[in-house]
């Protein structure tokens, strides 16, 4: 089975999304490459590994002059150090725009790819086929490009969308447990922010739906994604700007889902404080998240000052204070007076994260070990 919709951001930019339970992913050697003169494939190592065989039978059918450049998927390869090697690859092998790019990975292939096909010649078409969950829901559907600085995730950027986005559900089955709950944490995210329906899901399934509920989630989630995105490129960050300062402080080692979903967690009971949302309506979405198996667990040995400094660097901060974004319960995010986003300061964050931290009851030494695990098991203090 086949579902297939698409989404218009502007006249020019539509997304095709694809999701498919065909294991042999027939879709690959039958869309339609007539207008392409050659492929440009960059694919993640492992992911050539596991399904590249498989993928290039499919994509020789095309009978297309094809040229690979294999990436490892770690975060210090979506940078301006790696970049560059991109397209070289790109240049050296004389890529047009009458060639189509096609990216194959997860989130980070992703985001350096899509970032490479809108700088060169100022923008190339291109296609993704995203083989984690985080690159379905997420990465792939709302043409938010992205590369890491030193300093910071995700701080370099266009908007820029692949002509099509294909989802087949079996590269999922190959992803860790532990790489699935990163993408979960999103589709949890989702369902807070706009759709109900997807928190059901997920309590009902928890994150081994059989194939046609896996469908189902992925699309809504792309849809609710899509959803969001028209409102504002920035208002489905709930959790993520004490996220991403928690994933940096861990040196990365704690990974991005982990780190939003304890993000959620501090976010909600920063709205809490602030009278936003019922002290029951925190604990029982904080239930629901263990019920689920997601992250809730927070690092014993956060530096509070480094912690509101990074999120002082986050996307929606200035000099004056931060945007955050919240809910007041499921499908409710804060709006108020016309504005999506809660305007606070880094004293008034400081302040309550030294309280938060001396009573919540989730505070482990070494979280990003814990959180290696493939299933959480969740210890009170
Ligand atoms: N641009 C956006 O809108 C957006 C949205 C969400 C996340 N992101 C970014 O996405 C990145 C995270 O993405 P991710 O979670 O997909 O991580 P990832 O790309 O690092 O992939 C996770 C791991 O799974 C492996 N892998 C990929 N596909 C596999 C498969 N089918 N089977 C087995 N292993 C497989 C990879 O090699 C890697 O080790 C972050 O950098 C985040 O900032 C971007
Ligand atoms: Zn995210």
């Amino acid at each position: 089975m086949i579902k297939k919709f698409s989404t218009t951001y502007t006249k020019e930019d539509t997304i095709n999304f694809i999701i498919d339970d065909d294991e042999n992913m027939d879709w690959i050697s039958t869309f339609d490459s007539n207008n392409f003169s050659r492929f440009f494939i960059v694919i993640d190592k492992e992911v050539d590994k596991l399904w590249g065989n498989l993928l290039r039978k499919k994509l020789e059918t095309h009978d297309k002059e094809s040229f690979f450049f294999k990436v490892e998927a770690i975060e210090q390869n979506k940078s301006l150090d790696f970049y560059p090697k991109l397209i070289d690859f790109l240049e050296k092998n004389k890529c047009n725009l009458a060639d189509l790019v096609i990216a194959i990975g997860g989130g980070i292939i992703i985001d350096l790819v899509s970032f490479a096909t809108s700088t060169y010649m100022r923008g190339l078409p291109f296609i993704t086929i995203p083989t984690t969950l985080i690159g379905q829901i997420d990465a792939s559907t709302a043409g938010k490009t992205c590369l890491n600085t030193k300093e910071s995730k995700n701080v370099l950027g266009t908007f820029y969308y692949p002509i099509i986005s294909y989802n087949n559900i079996h590269f999922l089955k190959t992803n860790t447990k532990y790489h699935l709950r990163q993408g979960y944490s999103e589709v949890f995210k989702y369902g807070l922010l706009s759709s109900e329906k997807l928190i059901s899901l997920l309590e009902k399934y928890g994150q081994l739906p059989p194939n046609d509920i896996l469908m189902n989630i992925i699309k809504l989630s792309i849809e609710t994604r899509v959803k969001i995105r028209k409102k504002h490129p920035l208002v489905s960050n709930l959790g993520h700007t004490f996220g991403h300062a928690i994933e940096k402080m861990s040196d990365f080692r704690i990974l991005h889902g982990d780190a939003i979903s304890a993000g959620t967690v501090v976010a909600l009971n920063f709205a809490e404080k602030k009278g936003l949302i019922t002290k029951e309506e925190v604990l029982k979405i904080i239930n629901l998240m263990k019920k689920i198996g997601l992250n809730i667990c927070i690092e014993k040995n956060i530096n509070i000052d480094k912690w509101v400094e990074l999120m002082m660097r986050d996307k929606k901060s200035s000099a004056h204070g931060m945007d955050l974004v919240l809910i007041s319960g499921i499908e409710k995010p804060y709006e108020k007076d016309g504005k999506i986003f809660y305007a606070t300061t880094p004293d008034a964050v400081k302040a309550f994260l030294e309280g938060f931290m001396k009573n919540y009851d989730y505070i482990i030494s070494d979280c990003a070990a814990f959180l290696k695990k493939d299933k959480l098991v969740y210890i009170n203090k």
